[in-house]
C-alpha cells in the first residue's frame, strides 16, 4: 500500500507539469489560458500558430502519463497500483498543484496512460481519435469518441479489471472537462483543428 500511494502521489507531480504552458514560456509565446479556448493542452497550443510548440506539448503531456504507467508496469507492480499510478498523472494534469490547480481536459496524458497499460490499448484508441479526426477536423470530437471507446477496448481487450475502472474514471472526468466543447459542438460554434478560435 506505501508503494501505490508514493507512486500515485509521484505520478501526481510529474502530471502536474503543465506542458502547454512550460513549453509555451521556452517558445516565448503567450499563455495558452490566456486566448483560443484557454484550454492549457496541445490543441490550444496549435491555435498560437506554433505548430513545433504543440507538437512538444502534445508529446511531454503524453510521456508524462506513459512513463509513470510504463515503470510500474516494468517493476512488475499490481494491476490496481499500475492504475493509480496511471490515475495519479491524469489527475496532475487536470489539477495541477504547479499551476493553482487550473489544469487541462487530459487527451494527451490519458493517451500516454492507455499506452503505458498496453501499447496496443493506446493503439486502438488513438486510430479512434484520428479517424474523427481527419473525418471531422474537430480536436474535441476526437477525443470524446475516443474517451467512449476507451473503457469498452480496453474491456473487451484485457478483461474486466483495475484498469477498466481507470480508463471509466478517465474517460468521466475526460467527457466532464469537455462540457463547453460539447455545447459549441451542439451549437455549431466549435473550432477547427488549427483554426484560432
Ligand atoms: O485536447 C483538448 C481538446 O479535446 C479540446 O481542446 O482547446 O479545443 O478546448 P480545446
Amino acid at each position: 500500500r506505501a508503494v501505490l500511494a508514493l507512486g500515485t502521489l509521484a505520478a501526481y507531480l510529474i502530471g502536474s507539469l503543465s506542458f502547454a504552458v512550460i513549453v509555451s514560456r521556452l517558445f516565448g509565446l503567450a499563455d495558452p489560458r490566456s486566448y483560443g479556448s484557454g484550454n492549457p493542452g496541445a490543441t490550444n497550443v496549435l491555435r498560437s500558430g506554433n505548430k513545433g510548440a504543440a507538437v512538444l506539448t502534445l508529446l511531454f503531456d503524453a510521456l508524462k502519463g506513459y512513463v509513470p504507467v510504463a515503470i510500474a508496469q516494468s517493476w512488475g507492480l499490481d494491476a490496481l497500483t499500475v492504475t493509480a499510478i496511471g490515475l495519479g498523472a491524469f489527475i496532475g494534469h487536470l489539477w495541477p498543484v504547479f499551476f493553482k490547480f487550473e489544469g487541462g481536459k487530459g487527451v494527451a496524458t490519458a493517451a500516454g496512460v492507455l499506452f503505458g497499460f498496453a501499447p496496443a490499448l493506446g493503439g486502438l484508441v488513438l486510430l479512434v481519435w484520428l479517424g474523427m479526426a481527419v473525418v471531422f477536423r474537430y480536436s474535441s470530437l476526437a477525443a470524446l469518441s475516443a474517451a467512449l471507446s476507451a473503457p469498452l477496448i480496453q474491456c473487451l481487450g484485457w478483461g474486466w479489471g483495475p484498469a477498466t475502472v481507470g480508463c471509466g474514471v478517465m474517460s468521466a472526468l475526460l467527457i466532464w472537462r469537455h462540457a463547453a466543447n460539447i455545447r459549441k459542438l451542439l451549437a455549431g460554434q466549435e473550432s477547427k483543428l488549427g483554426q484560432k478560435a
